[in-house]
């Protein structure tokens, strides 16, 4: 029998920068110039403290751009380390922070996924202007066709109204729209607010949060994207 043609439109794929194109731990080694040994744990904290504080400003409706949430954060990491920072230095650390590298699977990644044809968007956290800069600073800000950021609303990820903003402003519906991202709480978040999610996990000892639902599919390496989206594809396409 004769099955019917999909029509459905190419998927839209919404990658978090932040953790999942760009590695945040790229500041251990500029952090070690001031905090020694404690470098990582203060790393760790920074990023910690820097999600905690966008949480905390959506729940709250107390909005500050992403900026202002990772400069709280690294005075944060630094008093709990008793690492003093003059002004120059501070600001040197958070001029870095705008040109982390990416990850060395996200250039070939997108490649490939551009060419299977999904259409690339980066959605984050960051100002359009930050997460612009980080992507050309990394040469990686050709693969994609816009940078969505929930600056354009004043809330921040989890809140659902920031994924639905991502599909209206990438004309898309959830079905056809994918959030590939390493932060769990945005994989869940994404799920949440009606879209398709791949998490990236991108180390053995991550852990998903064992919530009642988790991402339709988990790869490890950005590499992977295009082959798994075209397997979903195919499936649905053969069970609609
Ligand atoms: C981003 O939105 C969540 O930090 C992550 O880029």
């Amino acid at each position: 029998m004769h099955k019917c043609q999909n029509t459905r439109p190419d998927p839209i794929i919404a990658f978090d920068v932040y953790g999942t194109l760009i590695d945040t731990t790229g500041m251990v080694e500029l952090l070690r110039k001031h905090a020694g040994n404690l470098a990582e744990p203060l790393s760790t904290l920074w990023r910690q403290k820097q999600l905690e504080y966008s949480f905390r400003r959506g729940l709250m409706r107390a909005y500050r751009d992403f900026r202002v949430c990772t400069s709280s954060a690294l005075d944060y990491a630094c008093l709990t380390f008793s690492v003093s920072l003059s002004e120059d230095e501070r600001n040197m650390l958070l001029e870095a922070y705008r040109k982390l590298p990416a990850f060395g699977d996200v250039s070939a990644g997108l490649k490939q996924a551009q060419e299977a044809g999904l259409r690339l968007f980066a959605f984050s956290n960051g100002t359009a202007s930050d997460v612009g800069q980080l992507l050309d600073n990394a040469g990686i800000s050709g693969f994609f066709l816009d940078i969505i950021s929930v600056d354009e609303l004043h809330s921040f990820k989890p809140d659902p109204s920031v994924y639905h903003h991502f599909l209206s402003r990438a004309n898309a519906k959830g079905k056809d729209a994918w959030m590939v991202s390493a932060n769990p709480f945005d994989v869940i978040g994404a799920a949440a607010a009606g879209m398709q999610s791949l998490w990236v996990q991108r180390s053995r000892e991550l852990i998903m949060d064992p919530w009642e639902s988790g991402p339709n599919l988990t790869i490890s390496s950005l590499a992977e994207v295009a082959h798994v989206i075209a397997g979903w594809r195919n499936n649905q396409q053969q069970n609609p």
